[in-house]
């Protein structure tokens, strides 16, 4: 399913369509890079790196000629992060981004053949302009942006980089440090998602499928995401090659205030909840992670006693994924192993998801309850539940 981009030069791509329902209109390649608005991002790399196991690739500041904010960019398997700070100076919308929302996502950033078609073609289907196609250059060639607005302040960035042969991008440099811990084993980026409000979630849907031609994968409603007492509804959508996956969350009526309600309260609006990043070793992973520092969600052993009855046999053994609090879930296809971080971020909004497929291509319908038993606990101990 990864093996679908086929390349033929440096400047032509053949992308095998997975998804029929989905249009072509806006081939994407990949997840370019990640990029968090936040508060210090000197410590916030050091934490990506030391905690998550990412490793140092490039830098942008006063160094490199960038006045109005620092850039500190991390790596590890495919997935690149990008921690960019405001810099003093009038009308700086980073300022304004991190007071509103706390350290959280501003850029989806899209791997594109041809930026300027992509923002061409989504704009003239609605999509409101975030900035219009560029150039930038240096002395390792060219790379052309455009942007689009999404949910709340979030944006999507079209990178097209096939002329460009440097670290990053132009106004970075290479980010050399002595300071380099081991990666923990995370390979590329699984699915990306959005909480969005009440009453919302068919609106993004439709913003997917009509000015990016997602197609929708999958939907969950409030009946399939509940606990005693608290829902929410969500719908995966999927672009063409299913190289993209965004589920969009909105709440649902239950007795008590869902985590949805919570992260919209403390978000300030929509934005990005959970990323979630694929290993082929959750075990070694986890554990990695653990011993440098990652809280991940508690799940109550009683969960173990019944896994088993849902999933049949796996590989691993249930003593260890017990240990770690590892979920397990079975589709028609394989099975799947996932664990939640607690929030990165001290507001209770942004948190990973880290996850091992074997053969199954779902989100772990069979561990909502569990996870969301989990993630209440936490709610009453805020005190937002
Ligand atoms: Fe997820």
């Amino acid at each position: 399913m990864r093996e679908d981009l086929t390349k033929i030069n440096n400047t032509r791509y053949t992308l095998e369509k997975i998804f029929p329902d989905a249009q072509d209109f806006l081939p994407l390649l990949g997840t370019d890079y990640v990029e968090f608005y936040v508060g210090n991002a000197k410590q916030a790399a050091h934490f990506y790196k030391t905690a998550l196991g990412f490793q140092s690739l490039a830098y942008a500041g006063l160094e490199t000629g960038v006045t109005d904010r620092t850039s500190y960019v991390v790596a590890q398997g495919k997935i690149r992060l990008v921690f960019t700070t405001p810099m003093p100076g009038e009308d700086n919308e980073i300022f304004d981004h991190i007071k509103k929302h706390g350290d959280g996502v501003k850029v989806l950033a899209l791997w594109v053949d041809d930026a300027t078609k992509a923002w061409q073609e989504t704009t003239k289907r609605g999509a409101e302009s975030y900035f219009s196609p560029k150039s930038e250059k240096d002395a390792d060639g060219e790379v052309i942006k455009s942007g689009i607005k999404i949910y709340g302040d979030t944006v999507h960035i079209f990178i097209e980089r096939k002329n460009y042969k440097g670290t990053f991008m132009p106004g970075y440099e290479k980010w050399e440090s002595h300071h380099n811990p081991e990666p923990v084993g995370l390979k590329y980026i699984d699915h990306m998602v959005a909480n969005v409000g009440w009453n919302e979630m068919n609106i993004w849907e439709k913003f997917y499928n009509d000015t990016m031609g997602f197609a929708n994968l999958i939907t969950f409603d409030d009946k399939d995401i509940s606990t005693q007492f608290t829902a929410l509804m969500s719908k995966v959508m999927t672009n063409g090659n299913g190289r993209i996956k965004f589920p969009i969350n909105e709440p649902a009526e239950g007795k008590k205030k869902s985590q949805i309600e919570e992260y919209l309260d403390f978000y300030d609006g929509p934005g990005v909840q959970h990323i979630a990043v694929a290993t082929d070793d959750i075990v070694s992973t986890v554990s990695d992670m653990k011993k440098r520092g990652v809280e991940f969600l508690y799940v109550p052993g009683a969960y173990y006693d019944t896994v088993r009855d849902r999933v049949g046999e796996i590989a691993e053994d249930m003593a260890i994924l017990k240990e770690h609090g590892i979920l397990v879930d079975r589709d028609d296809e394989g099975y799947l192993l996932q664990i939640f971080t607690k929030p990165v971020t001290d507001r209770p909004t942004l948190f990973f998801e880290i996850i091992q497929r074997k053969g199954a291509q779902s989100f772990g319908k069979g561990n909502f309850k569990a996870l969301f038993e989990s993630i209440e606990a936490e709610q009453e101990r805020r005190g937002t539940l």
